[in-house]
């Protein structure tokens, strides 16, 4: 049989159903967040083995600020732990860090882990792994839509030149290819304001799976399905072949 080797270049994954998870189990939400550690570690680890060069989490996202004060602090203490404990790790893989989404408001304790956690890893040439923090797409193309409108106002581009390149090249996720496969677990149908600019052709896969018990095996079923799929990018079949 024929070898399948189309892996995704790009990997974005909302990470959803950490609540659902700890209630089932009578436990109070922010211990789905903390069990949820081990999905993030097996799906980075899946992504080194087999050269997906870039991964993207939801981990944090601008309509999260709406939640108690008591999970967002946990959350908030969650990404300092995550860091601290795997930044040895995450160095050791080769694996780049970097964020996309706005800071401002996070906890200085939080924003000074991570800034210095992007500093430790930035020589690392192996996949990048991109947390999306304090992230939403309309935040982002807005933000986009007003730092262009200032470059026309101060002669650095003309309107004329604004094309699709040129809007890209003013996204946080500027530096990163297109997604390739976005995975949503928990089943939920919903795309919640994540990467709307970058997903136009994404291949979307959804799973009944809660985040914290998704697993290699269930990461594995997704790249197969994906691998089965033909991308046309508005082509016909016979164009493609
Ligand atoms: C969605 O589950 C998950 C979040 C809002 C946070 C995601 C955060 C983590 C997985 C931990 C932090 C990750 C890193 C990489 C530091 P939910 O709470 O919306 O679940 P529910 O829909 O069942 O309520």
């Amino acid at each position: 049989m024929e070898e399948i080797i189309n892996y995704p270049k790009h990997l974005a994954i909302i990470m959803d159903g950490n609540g659902r998870w700890a209630k089932k189990q009578g436990m109070m939400r922010i211990f789905g967040h903390e069990s949820a550690m081990k999905a993030v570690r097996e799906t980075v680890e899946y992504c080194v083995e087999n050269h997906i060069s870039y991964l993207t989490l939801y981990a944090f996202s601008t309509e999260n600020w709406n939640r108690p004060a008591i999970e967002v602090n946990a959350l908030m203490e969650l990404l300092i732990k995550f860091l601290k404990k795997e930044s040895k790790s995450l160095n050791e893989n080769n694996i780049r860090l970097k964020t996309i989404g706005r800071l401002d408001h996070f906890p200085k304790k939080a924003k000074e882990t991570l800034l210095e956690t992007i500093d430790k890893l930035k020589d690392n040439t192996g996949i990048t792994l991109t947390l999306a923090l304090g992230y939403g797409a309309r935040e982002e193309l807005s933000t986009a839509v007003k730092n262009i409108a200032e470059a026309v106002k101060n002669g650095l581009i003309s309107t004329e030149n604004i094309n699709e390149s040129v809007i890209n090249s003013y996204l946080y996720t500027s530096d990163l290819p297109d997604v390739d496969l976005l995975i949503r677990t928990s089943g939920e149908y919903r795309i919640s304001n994540f990467l709307l600019w970058q997903i136009a052709y994404s291949e979307l896969y959804f799973t009944d799976v809660l985040w914290p018990d998704f697993n290699k095996n269930h990461l594995n079923e997704a790249i197969l399905n994906y691998q089965k799929r033909e991308r046309r990018f508005g082509k016909t079949s016979e164009q493609l072949r």
